[in-house]
């Protein structure tokens, strides 16, 4: 395909590129997406499931939403994360920033991963800070029941992720700015770039005078930015964009 010679061209003179990946590069491990016809949001309620407010209004309804994202969480990487990793190892992206929070990117070898939306990998007490690992509670999950603090009775207790309502960590988003600013090409996988501030990013890799690439299973608000629109499966594209960067290398 055209495109994907045109973005391999893109990709192989840079010395660069910074990667962005929302929900959609993971959709081929299996995990759900928010928005399309299939998406969660679908099917609940963000303010009520996903919100800060709507967790201490009602955990329940949290953990309901996240069993189902839980169990998909421990997936494995597709093709596209490994192809991501791969263009680090040979020195051409220098970092990925993801709003996902699967932790799948570090899983397939990706080593400079900046997770704007925090990640699943530990949980808080919001009341008194203690910090859990998800096997601290595997038996309050197999009884049905909801995590509560075994330090101080909370039922506030939290994985770490960005919720809506709540500020996204502040050195990492700053860490994310520099990183769009400064790279000479800017390849979105996966994302409707509907959320902010995340979504800001491309934009900023665009007027630093980045070359820009979207590869999505369906156009955004955001093409007219791109100059090479790859509408496919992450899965499917980028392994075949890598073994082009690699004959022009
Ligand atoms: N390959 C490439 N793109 C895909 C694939 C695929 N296999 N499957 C789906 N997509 C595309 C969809 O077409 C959609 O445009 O991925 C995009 C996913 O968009 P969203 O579901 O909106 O996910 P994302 O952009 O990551 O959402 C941003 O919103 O709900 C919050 O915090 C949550 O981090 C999330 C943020
Ligand atoms: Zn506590």
């Amino acid at each position: 395909m055209e495109e994907i010679k045109k973005a391999a061209e893109i990709i192989a003179k840079s010395k660069h590129v910074v990667v962005f990946t929302g929900a959609g590069i993971s959709a081929e491990s299996g995990i759900p997406t928010f928005r399309g016809e299939d998406g969660l949001w679908r099917r609940y309620d963000p303010e009520e499931v996903a919100s800060i407010q709507g967790f201490k209004r009602n955990p329940k309804a949290f953990w309901e939403f996240s069993m189902e994202m839980k169990d998909k969480l421990f997936a494995d990487p597709n093709p596209a994360h490994y192809a991501i990793a791969e263009l680090e190892r040979m020195g051409i992206v220098k970092a990925v920033i993801t709003q996902n929070i699967d932790m799948l990117h570090q899983k397939s070898g990706s080593r400079r991963v900046l997770e704007l939306h925090g990640s699943m990998e530990k949980l808080d007490c919001l009341d008194c800070h203690e910090t859990y690992d998800w096997d601290d509670f595997a038996e309050d999950f197999n009884r049905g029941e909801i995590p509560r603090c075994r330090k101080c009775g909370s039922w506030y207790i939290k994985p770490r992720v960005v919720l809506f309502g709540e500020p996204l960590p502040q050195r990492v988003l700053f860490e994310a700015m520099e990183e769009s600013k400064k790279c000479d090409a800017f390849i979105v996988v996966g994302s409707s770039l509907v959320v902010y501030p995340a979504a800001e990013l491309p934009y900023m890799a665009k007027s630093s005078g980045a070359k820009m690439i979207i590869i999505n299973a369906e156009p955004t608000v955001a093409d007219s930015i791109f100059d090479v629109r790859i509408i496919g499966k992450a899965g499917e594209i980028l392994p075949r964009i890598v073994d082009e960067v690699k004959k022009m290398r």
